[in-house]
């Protein structure tokens, strides 16, 4: 079975916008993998679904073979663990330095204290911002935002990193910037998911792209992944 499973998921807003309807979609441990389509073809509420913002009206949806639609509200901390997720608008808190961010999310877990600065520096190594550490995010251009909130989303070392927009509002060398960090996350074994609309990256990169229109998948091309095995 493959890391990550979607099987005949749909799933309406309250106001009965139907956002994704009949959704089937493998994705494999350690893939890298684009979402696009144009506004509104339901980017977003697919990686919702992922993190349990979303809850489908129909069908299921598998991580590691648990089905996640079906995880009690309690546990939805746990499946949280296991995912790094990072937003378009950042969402730092803007009272804390870039290092402090970043250690915030491992504080909350109960990680033992003594390890998370260590754990810190190397993840602000990995995205570039070790130099900047000591900043707030006002100090800091929109682009170190979103490579501080990257640093954020991979410091509990999570499975799978699901990326919503994530070059949104940066200039054009800045985004290939923030997205060559995400691919070299991704060749250090951790599943990378982006939601996207910049055409220009999804054709530099060459990954495997996934494209949505109005809440179906249209195609599914690029970078080969395995066919699920028949079980019979
Ligand atoms: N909270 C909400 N309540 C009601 N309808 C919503 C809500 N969020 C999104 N929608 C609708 O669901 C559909 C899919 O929206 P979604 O946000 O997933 O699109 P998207 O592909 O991420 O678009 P964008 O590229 O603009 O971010 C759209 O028709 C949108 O209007
Ligand atoms: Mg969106």
């Amino acid at each position: 079975m493959s890391m990550i499973e979607f099987s005949e998921v749909s799933f309406s807003y309250p106001n009965e916008t139907k956002a994704l309807q009949d959704i089937n979609l493998f994705i494999d441990k350690g893939e890298f993998v684009f979402i696009t389509g144009s506004t509104g073809s339901g980017k977003s509420t697919l990686l919702k679904l992922l993190y349990r913002e979303n809850l489908p009206q129909k069908g299921e949806i598998y991580i590691n073979n648990h089905d996640i639609t079906e995880i009690p509200r309690y546990k939805i901390p746990f499946l949280r663990r296991k995912l790094g997720v990072i937003f378009q608008d950042f969402k730092l808190l803007d009272y804390k330095s870039v290092g402090e961010n970043v250690s915030f999310a491992l504080e909350v877990t109960g990680h033992p204290l003594d390890k998370i600065p260590e754990r810190v520096d190397m993840v602000l190594e990995v995205v570039g911002m070790k130099d900047k550490k000591d900043r707030l995010p006002e100090e800091i251009s929109g682009g170190e935002k979103q490579l501080t909130s990257i640093a954020r989303a991979i410091i509990h070392n999570p499975q799978i990193l699901i990326a919503d927009e994530p070059t949104g509002n940066l200039d054009p060398t800045t985004a290939e910037n923030i997205i060559g960090a995400l691919d070299y996350i991704n060749s250090r074994g951790t599943t990378v998911i982006v939601a996207t609309h910049n055409e220009t990256l999804v054709k530099k990169f060459m990954k495997r792209v996934i494209a949505l229109e109005e809440g179906k998948i249209v195609s599914d091309k690029g970078q080969a992944h395995k066919i699920p095995e028949l079980v019979d």
